[in-house]
């Protein structure tokens, strides 16, 4: 095995327990929300100095829906008004949204849009936004999306591979290396399943406001001790 510090390609975050971090603060839930986007503030731009290509983060996921309105309407409200923050001049990523379009406000359709088409033409990171994400509806919408052009004649089935498949999710992006959830967690919750089918795996117990840059090091320390070997031998 090679002593070169790998860092990984593409990262991916289940951003748990802001509410736990608000309630411990006697704060309302959307406090710890506000608190979270703080932190992915700083994090994204700390994780993309390191080097790694593509981070995907999940900020709302199809069930938050069942959250009571006041928490879901925050949350929305803190797209449309903060997203922006999350571009930096200088930093050159490219921001993409994965999740359904539809069942949502006009005004978040339109902030998404907005930074979509403002970051577009950026080639050095990715930052994927998993909104009204699930993945179980990532993968039917993409079987649709493949049972329509088989319908008018675009694809041959004989020819559909995992690769191809890949091709009808939400977005086509590498698997994931690294997938970390906070607070101690120890799920996916449908959460990229498709791309996480070889990921490492780590669950700090840090709630994500807490979760600072020097966290992400040692996430990093953690995966460089770990031995891929993707179903093949250790050689
Ligand atoms: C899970 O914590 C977190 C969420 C449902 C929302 C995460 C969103 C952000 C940090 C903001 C990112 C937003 C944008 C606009 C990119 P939880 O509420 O389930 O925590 P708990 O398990 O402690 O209750």
């Amino acid at each position: 095995m090679s002593d070169e510090y790998k860092i990984p390609n593409h990262v991916a975050i289940i951003l748990d327990g802001n509410g736990r971090w608000a309630k411990k603060r006697g704060l309302k839930r959307s406090l710890g929300h506000k608190a979270g986007f703080d932190t992915l503030k700083k994090l994204s731009d700390y994780i993309f100095k390191r080097g790694v290509k593509i981070l995907s983060i999940f900020a709302f996921s199809t069930e938050n829906f069942k959250r009571d309105k006041e928490e879901v309407d925050y949350l929305m409200n803190l797209l449309v008004k903060k997203i922006h923050d999350l571009i930096k001049e200088d930093s050159n990523v490219k921001i993409i949204f994965s999740g359904r379009k539809d069942n949502i406000r006009d005004d978040v359709l339109n902030a998404i849009e907005e930074v979509e088409e403002k970051t577009k033409n950026n080639t050095e990171h990715t930052l994927n936004v998993c909104f009204n994400y699930g993945g179980r509806a990532d993968i039917v919408d993409a079987t649709k999306k493949i049972a329509e052009d088989y319908k008018n004649n675009k694809i041959d089935i004989n020819n559909l591979t995992e690769e191809t498949f890949e091709t009808y999710l939400y977005n086509s992006i590498p698997d994931i290396d690294l997938l970390i959830r906070t607070s101690g967690e120890i799920r996916i919750s449908n959460f990229m399943l498709f791309q996480a089918a070889y990921a490492e795996m780590y669950f700090p117990e840090t709630l994500f406001p807490d979760f600072k840059n020097e966290d992400f090091d040692i996430a990093l320390d953690i995966y460089n001790k770990r031995d891929r070997r993707f179903g093949g031998v250790k050689k």
